[in-house]
């Protein structure tokens, strides 16, 4: 299943946030060119190049539908597209940024390294990734999938992400080229309107694997199951809204 940009940018404030707070502790960049790894519909990019008029600057992405929303979003800027898991970031590099895209790639600490050696001396990786895997919002798309009405469907698939490493790990890794490294989480608290927007949101990510492999006559009731659950996690408050946990995990480093 494709990516919706629409799907996406309803909660366009709040995805953009932690890409702002990410792209706020990048050091100023030297020559050479930028990109927005995992550019999705072009709201990072715009970040970079506001922050970097100046710089060269290109996104990749492997989804042709965010390509087009971002193309049209920022004409001047070249758009590729590109599967990060065997793209070969050419050497020159002055940042690799990639906001809420290396989760998706299980080998991400060897595109990493990669990219780390792309890098020219004074640039910098800057990553950010949800680490809300143990989140209810997660947790119950998978109990919703192992419940006797949908496991006949997920029985023979993995779709649960690994947990990812430690920070240590990741410092690790990233130590052996770097000059300075960054790693902090945090945890945003967003306040959407019911139990449903958060039902929207993760439609936009983290539900669309589960909803892809059924078939399409079941994704409505998948779908209900679902939010009666994240119903009864997220309670509303006195106002009716709801307010979504959401740990981030953010790396920057900037290459010896
Ligand atoms: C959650 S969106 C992030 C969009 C944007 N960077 C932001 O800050 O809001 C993740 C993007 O990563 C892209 N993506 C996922 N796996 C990818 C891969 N293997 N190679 C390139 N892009 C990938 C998706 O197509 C999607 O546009």
């Amino acid at each position: 299943m494709a990516w919706s940009p629409a799907q996406y940018l309803k909660f366009e404030d709040e995805r953009t946030r932690p890409a702002r707070d990410l792209l706020a502790q990048v050091p100023d960049l030297p020559d050479g060119v930028a990109f927005d790894l995992g550019c999705g519909p072009g709201n990072s990019t715009e970040l970079i190049r506001d922050r970097f008029p100046w710089a060269t600057l290109s996104g990749l992405d492997s989804d042709e539908n965010m390509l087009v929303a971002a193309a049209k979003r920022l004409p001047g800027i070249t758009f590729e597209k590109a599967d990060l898991a065997s793209w070969v970031p050419p050497a020159g590099a002055s940042l690799f940024y990639g906001n809420a895209v290396f989760q998706w790639l299980p080998n991400h600490l060897t595109i990493f390294e990669r990219l780390m050696s792309a890098l020219v001396s004074g640039g910098t990786l800057a990553a950010q990734m949800p680490d809300n895997l143990g989140e209810p919002s997660h947790l119950l798309m998978e109990e919703t999938a192992r419940s006797p009405a949908f496991a006949d469907a997920f029985a023979e698939k993995t779709i649960r992400r690994n947990p990812m490493p430690g920070p240590a790990t990741y410092v690790e890794c990233l130590a052996p080229r770097a000059a300075n490294i960054e790693v902090w989480h945090t945890i945003y608290h967003h306040r959407l309107a019911n139990a449903e927007a958060i039902v929207e949101w993760v439609k936009g990510t983290g539900l669309r694997p589960y909803l892809d492999t059924l078939p399409e006559d079941r994704r409505d009731a998948f779908v209900a199951s679902y939010t009666d659950r994240i119903r009864a996690a997220y309670p509303a408050m006195n106002d009716g809204k709801v307010l979504l946990r959401f740990p981030r995990f953010f790396i920057v480093a900037v290459k010896a």
